[in-house]
């Protein structure tokens, strides 16, 4: 068995994921880490035994690494991706992949000339009831797609927003669609399929942010269904829900809990619904699932075989895409079709 070095860049919240799925995981190799808060990597080193480093460019110089996994601030991402492509590392990055549709372009291309794979975290993919959701709509147990919902309902306070200057803003950030919202985003896509057009409003309500905090919209599907979007981090006291619905001629299915892990409602032909509300294992203790561990264990899987990981950057560029079209909808308060025209393609800022 292969055993790949791993490379961490940016040991911040979600990092913690990485490293517990990269410390577990049989053919992996915690081989360093890489921040420029020196605290961060003095815990690292204590808890993984693992090289240190403050400037990722010479991490990526380590030939016992093989895979780099960056768990910075989104609008570092593009740039960090690319230059460890281009010292021949494979990438495992978070999401969004990047802030911009021509930030996203340049890493699939590096990814090509470079011949590493390029993979995105959107670790709900993995979530055991999106896994059975997919599988219904592969089956064509849903008929024909009539239409889908979305929500985000979550609290992040001041406190979340004030823990490091990078959150909200509109160059490395964005706000409860671009960050929070992107995996549901993602999800909803992959199970629908492409999208013709969104028209949104967002607005920043409570928080003191560039971003939003409260976003709505529609999505208009190539195949003629439409969706509903509702996101947003201002929920009192504490978060409530995220849910994704998919409606058919021949099936309803909604799949909530705190983060899309939980069967809330399984309608099909044949099927006894209450079975398979009373089949299904526990919700994680947070919203970011236990997803991590089969995200990494499939790029692992990606790079040995030479297949696309789970979601490779062609993948994780069409939620990137689908919120950039909601903001320019905003902007331009009017209808976006997709594909993107060169002039909303200039990232997030408004
Ligand atoms: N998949 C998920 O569910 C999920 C959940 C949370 C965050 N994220 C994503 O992960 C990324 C990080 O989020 P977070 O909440 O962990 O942020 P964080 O602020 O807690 O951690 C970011 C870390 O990056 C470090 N950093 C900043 N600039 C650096 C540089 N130039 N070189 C090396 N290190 C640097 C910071 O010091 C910090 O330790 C974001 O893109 C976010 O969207 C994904």
């Amino acid at each position: 068995m292969m055993q790949y070095g791993f490379g961490l860049i940016g040991c911040g919240r979600i990092a913690k994921n990485h490293l517990k799925a990269i410390t577990s995981l049989e053919n992996a190799r915690l081989e360093a880490v890489c921040d420029i808060d020196e605290a961060r990597l003095t815990e690292a080193k204590e808890q993984y035994g693992c090289r240190t480093y403050v400037d990722y460019r010479e991490m990526l110089k380590d030939p016992d690494i093989k895979i780099v996994t960056i768990c910075t601030p989104s609008g570092l991402h593009a740039k960090m991706a690319i230059d460890a492509m281009e010292a021949g590392k494979h990438v495992l990055v978070e999401k969004p992949m990047a802030m911009s549709l021509q930030e996203a372009a340049a890493m699939i291309a590096a990814a090509e000339k470079t011949g590493v794979k390029l993979g995105v975290v959107h670790q709900n993919r993995f979530n055991k009831a999106i896994v059975k959701l997919r599988r219904a709509l592969e089956e064509g147990q849903f008929g024909k797609l009539t239409h889908g919902a979305l929500t985000v309902r979550w609290h992040r306070d001041k406190n979340y927003y004030d823990q490091a200057p990078w959150r909200g803003t509109w160059a490395q950030d964005g706000g409860c669609l671009m960050n929070q919202s992107i995996h549901n985003i993602d999800l909803l896509q992959w199970m629908m399929g492409p999208v013709e057009s969104v028209f949104a409003y967002t607005a920043t309500n409570a928080r003191d942010i560039e971003g939003e905090d409260a976003a709505v919209a529609v999505l208009k599907f190539k195949n003629g269904a439409f969706a509903t979007v509702e996101a947003s981090t201002t929920i009192y006291p504490r978060n409530l829900e995220e849910t994704l619905h998919i409606f058919g001629t021949t099936g309803t299915a909604g799949i909530g809990g705190v983060a899309v892990n939980k069967i809330e409602s399984w309608r099909f032909e044949g099927v006894d619904e209450a079975t398979v509300l009373a089949d299904q294992d526990k919700e994680p203790p947070n919203v970011y699932g236990f997803g991590h561990y089969d995200t990494i264990k499939d790029f692992i899987d990606a790079v040995d075989s030479g297949r696309q990981p789970a979601v490779p950057g062609e993948e994780g560029r069409k939620a990137l895409e689908i919120i950039l079209a909601i903001y320019h909808s905003v902007k331009y308060r009017e209808e976006v079709k997709l594909p993107l025209a060169e002039k909303f393609t200039i990232g997030v800022g408004l």
